[in-house]
């Protein structure tokens, strides 16, 4: 039978919240707990502090059974947890190098103020070697046994809570010699079976986490190299992506074409898993080349836009649909939207954007609108930067009537409706 814990989250955001609210509705005890004030006042009172589908429900019937509660990082007593997960974020700094700030901050905060031995479980995305330098540093306490385990999120933002109640595998890194294997499966058995409870050492299953990541931003570039090919050669990309996805030893996911790859994770990871290969004296290649194609497609889509407004010599005016870095999130770090906007105000353009969401922009904030006709008013073309399926419904006659004379996809959204298109110039990638 299933054991209950008693768990601490120090970090609630995306992954935070997501995974406390689910192991909570498993029945465990949950404390999610936050530096930031503002965030924790607004989770207390049942909000969400961005988009998530599903979460707030679950939050809300957790938090009313009493298993699901949050804290300050003053108002928490960790003490009373026998496991303290670390969720919080791991950018790079600004040579593409995995900063831990954070994470140590959380180990240093833990290390002052919990005398008990716990299971420490890093969930935040940190190099490889970082679970095994942490435990070095809080066995410095002789009298104290904790145990740091690595255990990477694979949640995909917009589809987490799902992902997180269906995993495809869990991984978990154990330190040499703990035995610590009971205590996972019984965590973990609630959402999955026994045999994909992977067990490996930290620095493997640290490991595991970027390479899936740098894996996917891999095969994103693939195709975006095969596409441009493909526009030169007059063959279709998505003829060419369908077909190769269909040899099951490929698969047809992260095989479509377009402005590339954004987000909270794809960039960030590439980059350290580069810098990790370097330290060490190697190098990756493939996903060297992978970022420098990600880094070169958003310009060479720029460029198509640039060259048809000079041969017509329209006013430089566009709408822009799509700020968050994909469909069903209103996380807008690293977004290609959000690049496409900087990127068209360096070309002097001026620039409507439409975006559904509520966005969370962390610096300065772009203006858009939530209604499309609004963000259509006056502009020559619509440029495409999320495969948001609500585009292909828009009245494209209407579109045409209001004075758009092209449509600049990069998502491939659009590419089948040469009928609906028919009088506007349509341009895709591939
Ligand atoms: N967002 C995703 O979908 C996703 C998926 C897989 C992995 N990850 C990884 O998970 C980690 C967290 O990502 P995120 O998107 O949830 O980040 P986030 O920025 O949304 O949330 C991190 C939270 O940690 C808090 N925090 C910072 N220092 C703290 C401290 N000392 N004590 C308590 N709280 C503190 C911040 O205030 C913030 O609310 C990162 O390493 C990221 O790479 C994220």
């Amino acid at each position: 039978m299933q054991k209950n814990n008693k768990i601490a989250f120090l970090g609630t955001g995306y992954v935070g919240l997501v995974a406390g609210t689910c192991f909570a509705d498993k029945g465990n005890e949950v404390n999610c707990i936050d530096i930031d004030k503002d965030r924790i006042e607004i989770l207390k009172s049942g909000k969400i502090p961005f988009h998530e589908p599903g979460l707030q429900e679950m939050m809300i019937r957790n938090m009313q059974k009493g298993r699901l509660t949050f804290s300050t990082l003053d108002e928490a007593k960790l003490e009373q947890y026998n496991v303290i997960f670390i969720s919080v974020g791991t950018p790079n700094d600004s040579y593409g190098k995995t900063d831990l700030g954070k994470v140590y901050d959380a180990i240093n905060y833990i290390k002052e103020n919990v005398k008990t031995s716990k299971i420490i479980i890093i969930r935040s995305t940190v190099p490889t070697g970082t679970c095994s330098a942490i435990q070095s540093i809080v066995d410095e306490d002789n009298d104290i046994n904790h145990i740091v385990c690595s255990n990477p999120e694979f949640t995909k933002e917009g589809d987490a809570v799902n992902d997180f109640l269906n995993p495809d595998r869990v991984v978990v890194g154990i330190p040499k010699g703990k035995e610590i294997k009971a205590f996972f499966y019984n965590l973990y058995m609630p959402f999955i079976s026994k045999e994909k409870i992977l067990f490996m050492s930290n620095e493997s299953s640290e490991l595991t986490k970027y390479s899936s990541n740098a894996f996917l931003a891999t095969r994103i570039s693939f195709i975006n190299d095969i596409a441009r090919i493909a526009e030169k050669l007059n063959a279709n990309i998505e003829e060419v992506s369908n077909a190769v996805g269909m040899d099951p030893r490929i698969g047809p996911h992260f095989i479509r074409a377009g402005i590339g790859y954004g987000g909270s994770c794809f960039p960030k990871d590439a980059l350290s898993l580069v810098n990790q290969a370097n330290e060490v004296g190697e190098s990756i290649n493939v996903l060297e080349g992978a970022i420098k194609t990600n880094n070169y497609q958003i310009l060479y889509f720029l460029d198509r836009v640039n060259k048809y407004f000079q041969k017509n010599n329209f006013k430089k005016k566009v709408t822009l649909f799509g700020l968050s870095f994909k469909p069903n999130t209103d996380d807008v770090r690293e977004s290609r939207g959000v690049m496409l906007y900087n990127l068209l105000k360096k070309e002097d353009f001026s620039i409507r954007c439409y975006d559904p969401m509520n966005l969370k922009f962390i610096s300065k904030p772009i203006p858009y609108y939530q209604n499309i006709e609004d963000s259509l008013e006056g502009s020559a073309a619509l440029i495409i930067s999320v495969e948001d399926e609500q585009y292909k419904n828009l009245n494209f006659k209407a579109l045409k009537e209001n004075g758009i004379k092209a449509i600049f996809d990069g998502r491939n959204l659009l590419k089948d409706m040469t009928e609906e298109l028919e009088g506007i110039d349509y341009f895709s990638v591939g």
